[in-house]
């Protein structure tokens, strides 16, 4: 029987501490933190997740602003939104909600939003910086997710540490994370053999590959951590992650539901870099 690990409950706290340090930085430096999240089009889980940051940032005492674009905007338009908000000192922190509709390169995108404001740490320099371990912002889901293993005690130093998945938004970044704490990172993907054998051997298994009960019972180590960041609507418009939860549970020491576990994770480590932001642009570290 595994330790469920509670996602609202962590996000919670962590959305607490970011209100908390809001009220102090208006009261002390009159400053109110600030973010623009863009959208483009008409795609209803995009809506539905800009919604959710919205609300997140009323419950923690920021500024948000937002600008929904219609579908049929063009690159430069949205660049030139880009622009307007690296130069808006209410904003510190740009999120333009991905995916953009196909006209629009996201590179281009993403390349064009100043890295002090990229909340998001998709720019090129911050992903560099986390290359090197000298960042001030972390992807929000992989932060979210080692927020998580936080939770929980268990050291990452030396443990075996396995992630599914090599997107730049979770895997990529997440392997890094777990490399900075010392653990010993193998990165698994759709071209991996004997993926079940790699897998097995995780003390630490993250599961970001995007598809509905991947990992099953076979594949988990007795005892290990097991993270999951999939989000999946099956046919029956249920949500369902990247691990069979009925197999993995009985065998894991501790697991990730969803929903319930990284997911609201993703948008408290939002709340979280906004804050940092805000303060690093005002010259403020403390
Ligand atoms: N679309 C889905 N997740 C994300 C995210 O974390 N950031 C952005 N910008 N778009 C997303």
């Amino acid at each position: 029987m595994a330790n469920i690990i509670d996602g609202k409950a962590v996000s919670a706290k962590v959305k607490e501490q970011v209100r908390i340090e809001t009220e102090a930085l208006i009261a002390k430096h009159g400053i109110q933190p600030g973010l623009a999240v863009v959208i483009v089009g008409n795609d209803p889980a995009s809506r539905v997740y800009v919604n959710n940051k919205k609300k997140a940032c009323e419950a923690v005492g920021f500024k948000s602003f937002e600008y929904a674009l219609p579908e049929e905007t063009t690159q430069e338009e949205l660049l030139e939104l880009v622009e307007t908000l690296n130069n808006d000192k209410n904003v510190n922190g740009i999120l333009v909600q991905l995916p953009v509709p196909k006209q629009i390169d996201d590179k281009a995108i993403i390349n064009a939003i100043s890295a002090e404001k990229d909340v998001d740490a998709f720019h090129p320099e911050n992903v560099g910086r986390i290359m090197i371990g000298d960042y001030s912002f972390l992807p929000c889901t992989p932060a979210g997710a080692m927020e998580l293993i936080d939770s929980t005690g268990v050291d990452v130093a030396g443990k075996n540490c396995v992630v599914i998945g090599r997107s730049n938004i979770v895997g990529k970044p997440m392997a890094m994370l777990l490399l900075h704490r010392s653990g010993t990172v193998t990165i698994c993907h759709s071209r991996t053999q004997n993926l079940a054998e790699v897998t097995r051997q995780a003390d630490i298994l993250v599961a970001a590959v995007g598809k509905a009960n991947f990992v099953t019972g076979d594949m988990v180590k007795e005892g290990a951590v097991v993270i999951d960041v999939g989000i999946n609507r099956l046919d029956n418009g249920k949500l369902c992650g990247d691990v069979n939860y009925a197999e993995v549970e009985p065998k894991a020491s501790w697991i990730t539901p969803v929903p319930g576990g990284v997911g609201p994770m993703t948008i408290a480590m939002l709340m979280r870099n906004t804050l940092t932001a805000a303060k690093a642009q005002n010259g403020i570290h403390e």
